[in-house]
């Protein structure tokens, strides 16, 4: 069984959620099926974002699971979604939530994140481009995330990539202190710093991308490839993604990584019965660190982001 950590809301989360960012976007049945194959494994964390087209397959396999009685009821699931930058205006928060709802089947999430610090202007999608920048006004769109938690709409609410100058920013305006900060973390990108500031600030770090997000297009082979990971895989017996997940887990972080295998489902929660020593985890912090999402499209001489370390505030 998946242990649970608390969050300032005084919500209980599972530390494994099953991901289900991919693009190009799969056909609905395959999300559809690979969810409910997780929860007959015993999946109850499902994380998912308007702009990723998996809302309305989750729903379904929710719906599909209590009618079969796969699980009890809905509450017994911990379901996140994310607003999108195309709606990162006050006005439009309440409204995206109750449109995520509505494509969910559901009446509240558990979790609702905004997905960037950044404000995109045309349609939803994932594909984002520099041309596309609007300015933001954060603390207010903020104050439309707190009204989805005021309504009963979300249990919790949260950020996502946010560095520690945007939380900082955030926190002073804030009446209700962020859930979540979800952030790429894995062993090439430990996040030492953001994780020790949120920290301090009661924000529990959720890590996407917890393999590196090989497949992704942005995303790369070199935390399953990584030479310290096979030989500490080989050495126990266990899968190097197997090492990734159970790092992130001593880390005391939760984590959401994707698959839509059932082999892999599988072996992505069996995670909890084993450690990684103390002498693994020293070897492990010293891998070389690199971020992967470096928000290219975002990036450019004539944009507002001129550099990488524009967008991320330093933390590249
Ligand atoms: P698949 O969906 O075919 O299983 P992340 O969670 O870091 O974004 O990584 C997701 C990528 O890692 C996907 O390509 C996924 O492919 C793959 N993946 C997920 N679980 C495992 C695993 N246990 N072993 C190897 N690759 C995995």
């Amino acid at each position: 069984v998946v242990p649970e950590i608390v969050l300032n809301s005084g919500r209980g989360m599972p530390v494994l959620g099953m991901g289900t960012a991919t693009y190009p976007e799969p056909p609905e049945q395959t999300v559809f099926e690979a969810v409910v194959h997780a929860m007959e494994l015993g999946y109850r964390h499902f994380d998912s974002a308007s702009v990723y087209g998996s809302e309305r397959p989750l729903g379904r396999a929710i719906s599909f699971a209590i009618e079969k009685g796969l699980i009890g009821s809905r509450d017994e699931l911990f379901i996140t979604t994310k607003l999108w930058c195309t709606d990162m205006h006050q006005d439009h928060v309440l409204p995206a939530l109750r449109h995520s709802l509505e494509v969910l089947g559901l009446e509240y999430v558990d979790l609702y994140l905004i997905h960037h610090p950044i404000r995109l202007k045309g349609e939803k999608k994932m594909e984002m481009s520099s041309d596309d920048i609007l300015p933001v006004d954060i603390p207010s769109v903020w104050e439309g995330m707190e009204e989805c938690q005021q309504q009963g709409l979300a249990k919790s609410i949260g950020v996502s990539n946010f560095t520690c100058k945007k939380i900082a920013e955030l926190l002073t305006h804030a009446k209700v202190l962020p859930a979540v900060n979800q952030v790429e973390m894995h062993p090439v990108w430990q996040q030492g710093k953001l994780r020790e500031f949120c920290q301090e600030k009661g924000i529990h770090i959720s890590a996407y991308s917890p393999l590196g997000a090989f497949g992704a297009f942005w995303g790369s082979n070199k935390v399953l490839e990584a030479e310290e990971i096979k030989r500490i895989a080989q050495s126990l017996g266990k899968s190097r993604a197997q090492v990734c997940l159970r790092w992130a887990f001593q880390q005391g972080v939760s984590f959401v990584p994707k698959s839509y295998n059932k082999e892999r489902l599988k072996e992505n929660m069996e995670i909890f019965d084993w450690c990684l020593s103390a002498e693994d985890m020293e070897k492990l912090s010293l891998l070389p660190q690199e971020r992967f999402n470096l928000a290219h499209p975002l990036v450019s001489p004539t944009s507002f982001y001129k550099t990488h370390a524009d967008y991320w505030d330093g933390e590249v």
